[in-house]
């Protein structure tokens, strides 16, 4: 399959003089320089500082994910995980990663407490070897305890510098198009440290491109996939999700099973830069489409109660790839009897904050505990909310107890041995 439809691939500016466009960033004390990769045949293995954000409690995931793509030095933080990878490494973790919500390169990192140190910093690098007149950029800035407060004056600031660095080197700005930038910058300043980069992801990593219509209350593609992975499930045993309204568990697990990449339907941001190596991408693709396999008949079922989510349950699985894969039944969770000795069953019941009121909750999370009981012995059970109260009524002690964020929502996975 070709990776390379609708990609724009823009003329580099000339530089009007070498001491105009220098080619290295300046090695500044304030700057830690970063190698960008900028020239595809010159530079194509140099390394590159990378930081996959990631949503909180998925940092050690995320890392694992990145060592088993061979890049052995993956450090989780908080918030993300850095490494440092070629740029080969850098479309593999596009592509691959299920936890992580972007993949950055950095660029400059500095100390920043005031506008002008702000321009001066973003002015230092050499813009104009990555984004040339005829492109469009936009800039993402997130600040935490620092003394410029206000995001949307760094995003201007930083614009600023920008383009009057790439119109004293070319000549003629590029324009900002918020919407479907060519180049996404991203600022982050903590603690008055400012760190610069690209945005090789584009649009967020959780948007795989096979939802197609949502729900009312959908899971996350990145957390439906981080929940998966707590569980420790590999596709060895049957995995049953008796709530599954649109499908996202099941087709999560169903992709790490089938070993299809999550990326594989989309484009990325690193796709609209001016070092983007079509072949290298391509090769990338078709090694992975390769590597896929078929999911045996029973592996992974979903149901519910609520036809029209079964219906976009089913019409996602097919655009992810996995038609006739994944089996969806129309059935009230009471009536969940799964069929084997032993298997994962994944519960993502509401929880009131956003579905339905807790009242009318209650008596649904007991009949979770009961059906777990009397009908899943030797299964392991987990189960995903956002409201501790109601979770005490499924009546059961959880072995294991993992925080994770639906969005902003504190949310909880439990996990119970089903004796
Ligand atoms: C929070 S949503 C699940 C969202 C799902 N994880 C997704 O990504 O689309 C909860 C689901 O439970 C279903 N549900 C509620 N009560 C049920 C019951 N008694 N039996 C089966 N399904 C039920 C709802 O129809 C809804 O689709």
């Amino acid at each position: 399959m070709s990776k390379s439809n609708h990609i724009l691939r823009p003329r580099e500016c000339t530089a009007k003089s070498p001491a105009e466009a220098p080619s290295q960033l300046p090695d500044s004390p304030a700057i830690q320089r970063t190698e960008i990769a900028i020239n595809p045949v010159t530079q194509q293995d140099q390394l590159l500082n990378c930081f996959a954000a990631v949503p909180r409690g998925a940092e050690e995931l995320a890392a694992a994910e990145l060592v088993v793509l061979g890049i052995s030095d993956a450090k989780p933080g908080k918030g993300g995980v850095s490494f440092r990878t070629d740029r080969a490494g850098l479309y593999h973790a596009n592509l691959w990663l299920r936890t992580a919500s972007r993949v950055l390169v950095q660029l400059a990192q500095f100390p920043c407490s005031s506008p002008a140190e702000l321009y001066t910093g973003v002015h230092t690098i050499a813009w104009q070897e990555l984004i040339t007149p005829d492109m469009t950029l936009a800039v993402d800035c997130s600040l935490r305890d620092s003394a410029l407060t206000h995001s949307g004056f760094v995003a201007l600031k930083t614009k600023d510098a920008v383009v009057d660095r790439i119109r004293e080197s070319c000549g003629s700005r590029p324009n900002v198009d918020t919407a479907l930038p060519d180049v996404r910058i991203n600022v982050h300043l903590h603690k008055n440290i400012c760190t610069i980069s690209l945005d090789s992801s584009g649009d967020s990593l959780d948007r795989r491109g096979y939802r197609l219509e949502r729900n009312e209350a959908p899971l996350r593609e990145t957390l439906a996939a981080t929940v998966v992975a707590l569980t420790g499930w590999d596709g060895s045993i049957p995995l049953a999700d008796p709530m599954c309204g649109s499908g996202t568990i099941p087709i999560e697990a169903a992709l790490l099973a089938a070993q299809i990449p999550p990326g594989l339907q989309r484009q990325f941001g690193f796709q609209r830069w001016l070092d983007y190596d079509d072949r290298l991408w391509n090769n990338i693709c078709a090694e992975a489409e390769a590597g896929t396999r078929r999911l045996p008949v029973g592996l992974i079922t979903g149901y519910d109660l609520d036809n029209k989510a079964l219906l976009l349950a089913g019409r996602n699985s097919a655009k992810a790839g996995l038609e006739g894969q994944i089996h969806f039944f129309h059935a009230a969770l009471q009536d969940f009897r799964p069929e084997g000795d032993k298997g994962v069953v994944i519960l993502n019941p509401p929880y009131g904050k956003r579905l339905g009121e807790d009242d009318d909750l209650r008596e649904l999370y007991c009949q979770i505990g009961d059906v777990m009981k009397k009908y899943c012995r030797g299964w392991t059970g987990y189960v995903l909310t956002g409201n501790l109260e109601l979770a005490k009524y499924i009546g059961l002690k959880a072995s294991r107890r993992y925080v994770l964020f639906n969005g902003a929502i504190e949310c909880r996975l439990l996990k119970y041995d089903l004796y």
